[in-house]
């Protein structure tokens, strides 16, 4: 995984309020907040066209190096319910809470472990100094759900807290459908559904999100190996797709953060204006699950090792992420309103890696009244297309154009003139360096693959 050469380091501009992203998001068709025209949900939204483009590149691209360049990994897909004993064995309907506060006086509510250490031993309200209720109130957040119409016979239970609970059920059934044998991993990205008692910073913590989860199956005497390869491939994955290398770390979690299923984890932290915040966990499961299942379950979800027929309990390496995360740090890691050396208006740019930018190319004819540039325009659109997202654009002059498309981060811009009608030649402009060369149409294709798409 490489960064395109000509990339600019962009380390050095300022931090971008979340406001910025969101006003650009809703204005150019990326992400709206759900259920608007009724007033909209807290922590939940909808993706629109070019948000659909931009999920979908980022959710293939991990799909590709998680389990298609990995011989000892295979993908499922599970349904978002299941039983609800799945809950229980979790240990979810015990232990999924948060502990909220409230302030006595301005009313606002905190949750617990978010309170900065002096106000929660003076039981001080960081936002107004009056007093915070002595005792937390418990939330549990997985969203109920019932199955069944009949009244009295209708199953409570739970629409999946965390995806990864599929691969811990399916793991069995893939052993035996599949010849995998240990070590390996199961992969899937799915929607997850938490009841957050404070969902807010956008796609930052929502209540309906997409996870993408690696299980990965190994001999307890293999599971520090194993933790640490899985450890550095994550972290150099999310290095190759941002711009400000050194607004991302792994942070050690200490053992009072530590998820009831957790025996280590880390965090892959990426700095925005909300600070230093997780983006992916990285989790030394041990057994936990496997043997809670089994227990719960009552069925044997061991592993016989077909060498030395030796027969244990799995341990696992878990890596978990989020879709609308990495959507939204993306974002605040590519924007840039790039002064203009004139100083006319400042020149809106997403610098998002071209492999992820959701159009790959915009094809103009310079203008739009002379059929011949029209016809050989949407002719060159019409064959990329069948490689690419293309978009076809002859409304405004070619300068505005351009700025259109800097705005959502398309790579590169394909202009036919009137030079093109005799020489079969276009010109391409970069987004970032907004350097220009002319190529013929014969080579454009293997110029723009060679650039846009991930090797
Ligand atoms: N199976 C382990 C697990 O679910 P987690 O740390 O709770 O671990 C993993 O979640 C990832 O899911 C986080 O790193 C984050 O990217 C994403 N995530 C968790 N809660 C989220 C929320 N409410 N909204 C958006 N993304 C969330």
């Amino acid at each position: 995984m490489t960064q395109t050469e000509n990339k600019p380091l962009v380390s050095d501009t300022p931090l971008v309020p979340i406001e910025k992203i969101v006003s650009l998001c809703k204005r150019r068709g990326f992400v709206y907040p759900n259920s608007e025209i009724y007033g909209g949900v807290a922590g939940i939204y909808d993706f629109g066209p070019l948000g659909v483009e931009l999920r979908n590149n980022i959710r293939r691209f991990w799909w590709w190096s998680m389990v298609q360049t990995h011989d000892n990994v295979v993908g499922i897909e599970g349904a978002t319910i299941t039983h609800p004993r799945v809950w229980e064995a979790s240990g979810h309907v015990e232990n999924f809470v948060d502990r909220l506060v409230d302030c006595k006086q301005c009313k606002q509510r905190f949750r617990v472990d978010h309170l900065p250490a002096e106000n929660l031993e003076q039981h001080k309200c960081p936002n107004c100094g009056g007093e915070l209720m002595a005792e937390p109130r418990v939330f549990n957040l997985l969203m109920e759900t019932y199955l069944g119409v009949v009244e009295g016979d209708r199953m409570k239970t739970y629409l999946r807290g965390e995806a990864c609970q599929n691969i811990y059920l399916d793991y069995d059934n893939v052993l035996k459908s599949s010849r995998m044998q240990i070590p390996f991993g199961i992969c899937q990205i799915g929607k997850a559904y938490r009841n957050e008692v404070t969902p807010g910073n956008f796609l930052f913590r929502q209540r309906e999100f997409e996870q993408w989860d690696l299980q990965f199956f190994v001999h307890p005497n293999n599971m520090e190996q194993w933790f640490e390869y899985w450890k550095q491939y994550r972290f150099d994955w999310y290095k190759s797709l941002i711009n400000h290398k050194d607004r991302l770390r792994m942070r050690a979690h200490d053992t009072d953060e530590l998820a009831h299923y957790a025996k280590q984890a880390f965090d892959v932290e990426y700095h925005t204006i909300l600070g230093w915040q997780e983006w992916e966990g990285i989790h030394w499961r041990q057994d936990w699950d496997l043997s809670r299942h089994a227990q719960f379950s009552g069925q044997d979800l061991g592993y016989t090792d077909p060498l030395t027929k030796e027969h244990y309990t799995p341990w696992i390496v878990e890596t978990s992420g989020g879709v609308d995360r990495t959507f939204l740090n993306l974002l605040l890691d590519a924007y840039e309103e790039e002064p203009d050396p004139a100083g006319k208006e400042p020149r809106t740019v997403l610098h998002l890696h071209p492999w992820l930018a959701p159009i790959k190319v915009a094809v103009f004819p310079l203008q739009k009244n002379k059929e011949e540039l029209v016809t050989s325009a949407k002719s060159i659109h019409s064959n990329l297309q069948r490689f690419m997202v293309s978009q076809y654009d002859e409304i405004g002059n070619i300068g505005r154009r351009y700025r259109r498309q800097d705005e959502i981060g398309t790579p590169y811009c394909v202009t036919i003139d009137f030079q093109t009608l005799d020489d079969q030649t276009v010109t391409v402009r970069e987004r970032d360096q907004m350097s220009q060369i002319r190529i013929p149409i014969n080579e454009l294709l293997m110029y723009l693959l060679e650039r846009v798409t991930w090797k």
